[in-house]
């Protein structure tokens, strides 16, 4: 079974405030997911393997640590994981970039995929896949199979918030994928929109609402 990360960071909870009121207007609201999306990839790059090095400092040479080199890679779901991509880019900058256009039928539910391009060398990338919510989590299930059947191996789901039910779904489908949340909310509402959430994460991120 997968991990679950919940972020209690004092900075992430305070900014996924703001994120969630509804007063906040779209400009606001974007700085603030992009802010959390670096503040939550700082977390979840704890494991990343580190080598020895050595360096000059101005006063004497250091042995010291540097990455080993391991490939990332990012993955929004669009339309709404782009608005994580670029903090998580200002931390990571060598990552690469993949896209998976989803959107979720208003009626079904269901997950519609229209878009798909990845790294050529995804098989060797440690993914991480980035959407601001996971509800139903059909949408999230879906972009780690379209992974997986282009090569995928090493994926992590992160999102702002997510439901349980979402979380309970992607952990049935891809008991692999540990998940990194800033908050899990109480429950999915008849529209299934994750209560209180945030609203339509796309709608808020690009003013379409
Ligand atoms: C939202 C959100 C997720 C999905 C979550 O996208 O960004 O991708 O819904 O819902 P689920 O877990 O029930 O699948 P939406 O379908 O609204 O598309 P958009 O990003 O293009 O607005
Ligand atoms: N998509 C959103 O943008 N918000 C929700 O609460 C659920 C799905």
């Amino acid at each position: 079974m997968s991990k679950v990360y919940v972020f209690d960071h004092p900075l992430i909870q305070h900014k996924l405030t703001y994120i969630r009121d509804k007063n906040t207007g779209t400009k606001q609201f974007r700085e603030l997911v992009e802010e959390v999306a670096m503040l939550m990839a700082y977390e979840a790059t704890r494991d990343l393997p580190l080598m020895e090095t050595t360096i000059e400092t101005p006063v004497s040479p250091a042995k010291t640590k540097i990455l080993a080199g391991k490939k990332l890679g990012v993955v929004p779901i669009l339309r709404a994981g782009l608005g994580m991509v670029d903090g998580i880019l200002n931390l990571i900058p060598s990552a690469k970039v993949g896209h998976i256009g989803l959107y979720r039928d208003p009626e079904t539910l269901q997950p519609v995929e229209y878009y798909c391009k990845l790294p050529s060398d995804v098989a060797e990338r440690d993914l991480i896949a980035v959407d601001p919510m996971l509800a139903t989590g059909g949408s999230a299930a879906a972009a780690i199979t379209f992974m997986k059947q282009r090569g995928a191996k090493n994926i992590k789901l992160m999102c702002l918030i997510a439901s349980p039910e979402g979380v309970e779904l992607v952990q049935r489908e891809h008991p692999d994928v540990d998940i990194y949340v800033a908050a899990v909310d109480e429950c999915l509402n008849d529209h299934g929109y994750i209560t209180p959430g945030l609203g339509d994460a796309g709608d808020r991120l690009y003013g379409t609402k």
